[in-house]
């Protein structure tokens, strides 16, 4: 209470503090044996849980609590951070716990050391020096240190707290003599390593297109529900068309607004291969010239604002995740997966229902739980011929392929169309697997292993679940089930193959975090651009050359088929292999041809000339003579 009181007397200092960057609890750049505690009140709230935006479960058996806790029956209680290397200690942020209580720490003590024996706390010349904490459970609150303090550990000491003694916290330091990560990495010049605000982004992307004008072409995909441009650039040889033949691939970040990081790489992208291009760099040149690659930094630009005003510390776990209108974009996409399921489950697929392009139910188009940004995100997706993309999120480090919704129908276990259903998902629905899971796990590979931490093991998952389990690679479904994702509705309703890349444990790294954060993705984006090359491609033509638009591709053995774009061009992602491959139109004789994928780079060529089928054909004499008559059923072209 005395000490309360003084700290409330207290004069405000009004020199502007020092400031410096995160330790990186929350990014994991903090390891887990430089955290300790003075006890913890189970395993499951042991000191590694202490890290800000550290999601807990509230079952029991789990050992992923959400917050370290402290035994109730102690009498002292400390928390402990080894930096390692001598620091200047600028601040700390406090968190309460991630779970259905309201426990947080309301006022605590700092103090610190060079050696972890002898102490000393901030005093104020007559006591300690009293520092307010929580009120409640999920704000991050800073407290920043008017002088920084130089020592190797900190320790903060709770005084008070609301519930249980729980918190989750942020270090704030610079560390003294070496800047270990500077050295590690040496940032090419040219490129912005900062965050961008709305304004910021769009004027940095009109000068990348006055930097390369005939490789750049900038549109916007409508606007988000408080008016903001969701903007795209196009980078390729010929920007402002689809050329025949060249597919179109797309990377997307910002679906949640707060996950701040791929919209920065996605930035730091068009300047790489604007610049790359330019100076001749051989492998942007291929990228730019064989590929039309869509960069969209924002899709939920009204979250972006909202979190970037809170700034990259204190925007919390939710913070700016949802549009303006409260919707999860990622999540809110048409659920068609249980359409194309009970089809398939009743033997319907191929032959009576099409494996590919599942309509969107009428009621849906009209529903208005549809975002505004989701509609424009699925216009756009419609409008150009997507082969490939992946959306960037965070808050994990894993690449997750679909599908990402489960199967809840369990009466039956859908005909060898799903994996064996375990035990633990009877009464929760069970995960399907996609016509083209080796090929997602492919795509997944391609990013995790060329990204230069993701497969790394020793760091665990950033929650402390079994994502990735090493590999870097998860089955979104098994993994954290949701319908209505964004790639499930790619697959199911388009001819995009879509992964999610989440980039980190830290959603809203630190500025200095990001010349690191692009050299651990760059070669991971490039390498994935790269895989839109990967399987076969071709044009559908009649026998007087005119394309033929909407026609089917289908594959032997894979019961998901692609179509023709409106030039008549398509791409087919396959594994290395033989395949027997069908192209069917409308009014035409089906073909069907073997084509070889081989692990050389590079698509291969697989085009089909179509003749008119006989059914068409007399449709045709039927007009000239129409009182002929004939078996609708007439003729093996019908489709299926
Ligand atoms: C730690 O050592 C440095 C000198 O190396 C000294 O300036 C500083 O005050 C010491 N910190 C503490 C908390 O004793
Ligand atoms: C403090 O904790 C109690 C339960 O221990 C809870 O009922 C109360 O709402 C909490 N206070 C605040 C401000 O969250
Ligand atoms: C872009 O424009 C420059 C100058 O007009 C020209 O030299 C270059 O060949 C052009 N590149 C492309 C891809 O059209
Ligand atoms: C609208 O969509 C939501 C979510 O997909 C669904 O739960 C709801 O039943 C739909 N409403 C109508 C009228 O179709
Ligand atoms: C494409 O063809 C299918 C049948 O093959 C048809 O149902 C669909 O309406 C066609 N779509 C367009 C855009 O023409």
């Amino acid at each position: 209470k005395e000490a309360e009181e003084r700290a409330r007397q207290r004069p405000r200092v009004f020199k502007e503090p020092k400031k410096c960057p995160p330790l990186g609890l929350e990014s994991h750049k903090v390891e887990p044996d430089q955290l300790s505690a003075s006890s913890a009140a189970q395993y499951r709230y042991a000191a590694q849980r202490a890290r800000l935006n550290m999601q807990g479960s509230d079952d029991e058996d789990n050992m992923r609590g959400g917050a370290w806790c402290a035994n109730a029956e102690d009498r002292i209680h400390w928390f402990e951070i080894d930096a390692r290397r001598e620091t200047e200690f600028t601040g700390v942020i406090t968190q309460g716990r991630d779970s259905l209580n309201d426990d947080f720490v309301t006022s605590y003590y700092l103090a610190f050391s060079n050696d972890s024996r002898e102490w000393s706390t901030i005093h104020d010349g007559y006591a300690d020096w009293l520092f307010f904490g929580n009120s409640d459970k999920d704000t991050p609150v800073m407290n920043q240190l008017a002088e920084p303090v130089l020592a190797r550990y900190i320790r903060i000491i709770p005084q008070s707290w609301n519930g249980s003694l729980c918190m989750r916290l942020e270090v704030l330091g610079c560390p003294v003599l070496v800047q270990y990560r500077q050295n590690e990495v040496t940032p090419v010049d040219y490129l912005e390593f900062k965050h961008h605000s709305y304004s910021e982004m769009v004027s940095l992307m009109k000068s990348v297109n006055d930097e390369c004008p005939n490789i750049t072409h900038i549109y916007s995909l409508g606007r988000s529900s408080k008016g903001l441009d969701i903007m795209a650039m196009i980078i390729s040889g010929n920007p402002t068309e689809h050329e025949i033949g060249e597919p179109e691939m797309r990377f997307t970040a910002g679906l949640h607004g707060n996950e701040a990081t791929g919209r920065e790489l996605l930035l730091l992208l068009m300047q790489y291969l604007c610049k790359e291009y330019k100076d001749r760099n051989p492998r942007a040149q291929r990228l730019v010239e064989g590929i039309r690659i869509h960069l969209v930094p924002s899709l939920n630009p009204d979250g972006h604002e909202e979190a970037f005003e809170v700034g990259s510390e204190l925007s919390g776990w939710t913070t700016g995740h949802f549009t303006e209108e409260g919707f999860d974009i990622f999540q809110n996409f048409p659920d068609l997966n249980n359409i194309l399921w009970e089809a398939e489950d009743k033997g319907m697929v191929p032959k009576l229902m099409p494996n590919h392009h599942v309509p969107i139910p009428e009621n849906l188009e009209t529903n208005n739980s549809i975002a505004v940004e989701t509609r424009t995100i699925i216009s756009w997706m419609k409008n150009y011929p997507f082969v490939l993309g992946a959306n960037f999120q965070g808050g994990e480090r894993v690449v997750a392929y679909p599908y990402d919704s489960l199967r809840f129908d369990v009466t039956e276990w859908g005909r060898g169309y799903h994996e064996e259903p375990e035990e633990d998902w009877r009464g929760r629905g069970y995960p399907r697997v996609t016509a083209d899971e080796s090929l997602f796990r492919w795509l997944a590979v391609s990013y995790a292993s060329t990204h230069l931490t993701m497969t790394h093991s020793y760091h665990g998952s950033c929650q402390g679940d079994s994502a990735g389990a090493g590999h870097g690679i998860v089955n979104r479904a098994k993994w954290k089930p949701i319908t209505g994702s964004m790639n499930d509705f790619s697959y199911l309703h388009t001819n995009c193959f879509e992964l999610s890349v989440f980039l980190g444990c830290d959603k809203f790294p630190h500025q200095s975090d990001l010349s690191y954060e692009w050299e651990k993705n760059k070669e991971a984006m490039l390498t994935f651009m790269e895989q839109v090359h990967r399987g076969i491609r071709g044009v559908v033509k009649d026998q007087q050359g005119n394309p033929i638009a909407n026609a089917t591709i289908s594959v032997e053995g894979i019961n998901h088929d692609v179509t023709t774009s409106p030039t008549g061009d398509y791409w087919r992602l396959l594994n290395p292999g033989e395949y027997r491959v069908t192209a069917r139109a409308e009014g035409f004789s089906p073909v069907t041809k073997l084509c070889v994928v081989g692990y050389q780079s590079g698509a291969t060529a697989c085009s089909f000339n179509l003749a008119k089928s006989n059914w068409d054909r007399i449709k045709q004499v039927r007009q000239h003579w129409p009182e002929t008559t004939l078996h609708p059923h007439f003729g093996p072209t019908l489709r299926y």
